[in-house]
């Protein structure tokens, strides 16, 4: 199936209305203000026919390493494959349980799932939207392997009290920043807070690719070495296979995109929280709960939903005033027909339950202009 816009797959409201006044998402024009650089990178690779793990990989990986302040980058080609990597490098496997918020895009759950490990879903916190320390450790057992803080929206979870916890229990803390590139917590980069961090460059994220790629962070350099060799078919030399790996290697096209994009993932990060501080002052009045930035958090908005209690209303109302909106996510995960046999039932962990009902994401990109915003608060609002 393909996926359009989405991130993490999202679902979007996709109508026969063809008078789209304000997209989800625009790539195009992102496109446009770096062509000339994108389209050099991707014929410089295609001259050096090098094609997979080559010079433009391994610039990213330096790049993107001291980027978000870690020791390491191991460069893959999903964000659901950082989380398995990530995962079977720290130890995960059959009979282990891993701790995980059921309010996010499936794929968090499924890394642990195809390890033979058992995902155990806690609810979130009804403000960050993220994972508690108090949910987690109401959900450790001597099974527990570790816990993935999901970084949800671009919110950073409440890192410290989780991290103190982990450590405690001597569990593994694997963050979920695919959709926090540039999410700071206490000041600090998300992604090498924990033993790893897993990010997803799919097309729409932050910092997107031309197609599918992701990457693992770490400081811990014997974890850096694991993962790398994993990334690989366990290879250490061409057609030498010291463990059983995969084959999640990184394509030069997709890092070539990535070193141009890097540089301005900043501004575009500062770009989306100038929509959101524009958003927020333009609803303010309504009868709509808005997104909050935690004390401790930079927010990087890679969503920006708000919670309706009539959603499915105002998302009509919107796509027929030609504004394209999504939801992440309409099914908790621990409620997915692929998680029935855990046994989990509707009232287990009521506030993700409630924000699979009530969210709506507004178009939010960091090219969206004043008048396509205001556009959207105007339909929302009746003014
Ligand atoms: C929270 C979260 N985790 C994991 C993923 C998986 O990343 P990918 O689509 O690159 O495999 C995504 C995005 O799709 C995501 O939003």
């Amino acid at each position: 199936m393909s996926k359009p816009y989405a991130p993490g797959a999202a679902q979007i409201h996709n109508p026969q209305v063809t008078n789209v006044a304000v997209p989800f998402v625009d790539l195009k024009q992102q496109y446009a203000s770096i062509k000339t650089e994108v389209d050099a990178a991707i014929a410089r690779v295609i001259e050096n026919t090098s094609f997979i793990l080559g010079p433009e990989v391994r610039a990213f990986e330096a790049a993107f390493a001291e980027y978000v302040g870690a020791r390491a980058c191991i460069a893959v080609n999903s964000g659901t494959a950082a989380l398995q990597l990530a995962l079977m490098a720290a130890g995960v496997g059959a009979g282990d349980e891993v701790i995980v918020p059921s309010f996010t895009f499936f794929a968090t759950a499924e890394a642990v799932s195809v390890l033979g490990a058992t995902p155990v879903f806690v609810d979130v916190d009804p403000v960050s939207y993220t994972i508690t320390a108090a949910a987690f450790e109401r959900a450790i057992t001597p099974h527990t392997r570790a816990v993935i803080p999901v970084h949800l929206y671009g919110q950073p979870a409440d890192l410290d009290p989780i991290l103190e916890l982990a450590r405690k229990h001597n569990l593994h803390v694997i963050e979920d920043a695919a959709q926090a590139h540039g999410a700071e917590y206490k000041d600090k980069r998300v992604g090498a807070l924990g033993s790893a961090g897993c990010f997803s460059f799919y097309p729409s994220k932050n910092l997107g690719a031309y197609g599918e790629a992701g990457a693992v962070v770490t400081n811990d350099e014997q974890l850096a070495t694991r993962l790398r060799l994993l990334r690989d078919h366990g290879s250490t030399s061409k057609y030498a296979h010291a463990i059983v790996g995969y084959n999640f290697r990184m394509e030069e096209i997709q890092a070539a995109v990535l070193n141009v994009k890097l540089p301005h993932l900043k501004s575009w990060n500062d770009a989306r929280w100038a929509r959101a501080a524009r958003y927020h002052e333009a609803l303010s009045d309504s009868n709509l709960v808005l997104p909050r930035e935690m004390d401790y958090a930079r927010h990087v908005y890679h969503v920006y939903a708000v919670q309706s209690e009539h959603r499915d209303d105002l998302q009509k109302r919107l796509t027929a005033a030609g504004v394209q909106t999504g939801v992440h996510y309409p099914i908790p995960i621990h409620l997915q027909p692929a998680y029935a046999s855990l046994g989990y039932k509707r009232g287990d962990l009521p506030v993700t339950e409630a924000l699979a009902e009530r969210v709506l994401s507004m178009p939010m990109f960091p090219e969206l202009s004043d008048e396509q915003l205001d556009r959207v608060a105007a339909a929302i609002t009746g003014n």
